[in-house]
């Protein structure tokens, strides 16, 4: 697209979901800009990349579960697609995912998760404490049980948003490095975005996917604007063994994801092919701050030294904190709102890696076609408005 043109699309953030929505947006013959000080940036750079729609199955969340699954069973093609474009190689890996209890407590609450994935009719195995550790030997041995689900794959959130900023490159999206401040509103209908030197961006829809930023661009009139807020997590990298100049090893330290929820808190430990151990997160209602704290990395680490002792003879690489775009259902809000000219990609809170390659697609379909697709249509944004709210069961 040539810089000077009004494209027919602005995505206000280029983290991971601005950057899919763009990418397809350009496939589809749309002319698409992007506008972020840092495109490839925000909460992927922090985020673990499980891609988990099993093991991160909670109650009442049976209707976001069809969208995650959705992704999921995009990620072998859209992984292949991305990597043929732009030659980065995604840390996409198939190895699955343990979710194990450490006690009789967890071992009921992971029984009673056992039954409501059968129930939704998704694919777990429960083991028993030996077969987890004769799976995953580094396993304490007090582990109680487990839920084995192969379907649980990962990918390493840094290299997407790098392909991603690659893809949008090759497809011919304008990347403003800029700051959007204010959306342009006339006549009722929104039409660009004012950065903070002032500049105006004009285009025929802007696309707000803003993550945890996206209810602070001013200018958006307050019946819809995004109830999303910023859900703070910190995580902890590690090396392991075997991938340092100074050690060989012969089995791996982790195959496959290994999580638990421990004293009410969720843990877990992704194993990288490159050798880079990720430990997660906390999940903390702290507003904007991002502060590494003392108190987040020794929960994180103990939590995690409960399910794998072995992690404390691991070389200490990084912590960093992420802020998840929390929505009041925990869903994402995908597709136009009231104000024409606005449509959304914000709000997927855990699940934004998984939901990205699903997020790209119905974005790019509703943008070309003013329609969202069947599968995101329970995601329309419509349903926080005030009337949808107060609107009673029939
Ligand atoms: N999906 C993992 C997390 O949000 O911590």
């Amino acid at each position: 697209m040539s810089p000077t043109r009004t494209p027919d699309v602005l995505v206000v953030g280029g983290g991971i979901i601005g950057l899919v929505t763009a990418w397809r947006a350009a496939q589809r013959g749309l002319a698409t800009a992007l506008v972020d000080p840092e495109p490839g940036g925000g909460a992927a750079q922090v985020a673990a990349g499980m891609l988990a729609a099993v093991t991160e199955l909670h109650y009442g969340e049976q209707t976001l579960l069809g969208l995650n699954l959705a992704s999921a069973r995009r990620y072998p093609d859209f992984a292949a697609e991305l990597t043929e474009l732009t030659g980065h190689d995604l840390g996409y890996r198939r190895c699955g995912t343990l979710a194990v209890a450490l006690d009789a407590d967890d071992r009921a609450h992971l029984r009673e998760l056992h039954a409501l994935q059968q129930r939704s009719g998704l694919d777990s195995q429960w083991l028993s404490g030996r077969e987890c550790r004769r799976l995953e030997p580094m396993l304490a041995p007090g582990v109680r049980g487990g839920l084995r689900v192969d379907g649980d794959h990962q990918i390493d959130p840094r290299r997407l948003a790098a392909a991603l900023v690659t893809a949008c490159e090759r497809t011919g999206v304008v990347v403003h490095r800029a700051w959007a401040e204010r959306l342009t509103v006339v006549r009722d209908r929104a039409t660009g975005v004012v950065t903070a030197d002032g500049t105006e961006l004009g285009a025929g829809q802007v696309v707000l996917a803003a993550g945890s930023l996206s209810g602070r661009l001013a200018g958006i009139p307050e019946d819809v604007l995004p109830p999303v807020r910023p859900v703070k997590g910190q995580v902890v990298r590690l090396t392991m063994p075997g991938h340092t100049a100074h050690t060989a090893r012969s089995t791996p330290f982790l195959s496959r994801t290994v999580r638990a929820v421990v004293r009410g808190s969720h843990v877990y430990l992704v194993p990288r092919e490159s050798g880079e151990l990720v430990v997660g997160a906390t999940s903390e209602e702290m507003g904007w701050d991002t502060t590494v704290t003392a108190g987040g990395v020794y929960e994180l680490l103990r939590d995690a030294h409960e399910l794998v002792p072995g992690i404390t003879e691991l070389p200490f690489t990084e912590i960093r904190a992420g802020l998840r775009p929390g929505s009041p259902d925990n869903a994402p809000l995908l597709g136009p709102t009231a104000l024409e000219g606005l449509v959304l990609a914000t709000g997927h809170y855990r699940n934004g890696v998984l939901l990205t390659p699903v997020t790209g697609d119905a974005l790019a379909h509703v943008l070309a076609t003013g329609e969202l697709p069947e599968e995101a249509r329970p995601f329309t944004p419509r349903r926080f408005t005030a009337a949808a709210l107060t609107e009673q069961p029939a």
